[in-house]
């Protein structure tokens, strides 16, 4: 029974009707929220959390725990440590036909005339000094700067790329 003065809480025909105001804005921020939350998570993609790429500078041990002469192969950082006659250089391990990394060099057999690596993917066969020996790998393996930290360790820059005239004397 409605108090007297006050208007009966039922409105009439439309009672319990969504009215088309609040219709539009429900359509409105629906439509909103589908352009700006994607668009959201696309920013947020360009700046990731996790980097995959392995760090660039490796700490690769003492110049004396390289015997002279010797190719060390550091599968972990697909990298060969080489100790030549005119100091250090590294030399990458990853294959430039698709990116495998490639195996440690064998000394010369009746194929092969001198040290070399092969890739197990498909048959690539590198020369110590990085040569294509055989393809399918369309160029020679890469060479990273070498230098001496503080504390007196070898570090190879794999974002460096140099040429083969870049050694580290020791
Ligand atoms: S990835 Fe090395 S030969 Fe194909």
């Amino acid at each position: 029974m409605p108090k007297p003065g006050f208007p009966s809480e039922s409105t009439g025909p439309n009672e319990g009707r969504v009215s088309r105001r609040v219709l539009l804005g429900t359509g409105w921020c629906g439509f909103l929220l589908s352009i700006v939350g994607p668009a959201v998570a696309n920013i947020r993609f360009l700046f990731p959390n996790v980097v995959y790429e392995g760090p660039t500078q490796l700490k690769v041990g003492r110049p004396e725990e390289y015997a002279p002469g010797s190719a060390t192969f550091l599968e972990e950082q697909r990298i060969f440590i080489l100790r030549e006659a005119d100091g250090f250089r590294a030399l990458s391990a990853i294959c430039t036909h698709l990116r495998c990394t490639t195996g440690p060099f064998v000394p010369p057999n009746a194929q092969w005339k001198e040290t070399h690596s092969r890739c197990p993917c498909h048959g690539s066969v590198f020369a110590q000094d990085g040569r294509v020996l055989q393809g399918p790998a369309p160029r020679p393996l890469d060479f990273y700067r070498v230098s001496l930290s503080p504390d007196g360790r070898l570090v190879v820059d794999t974002a460096a790329v140099v040429g083969r005239g870049d050694v580290l004397k020791v």
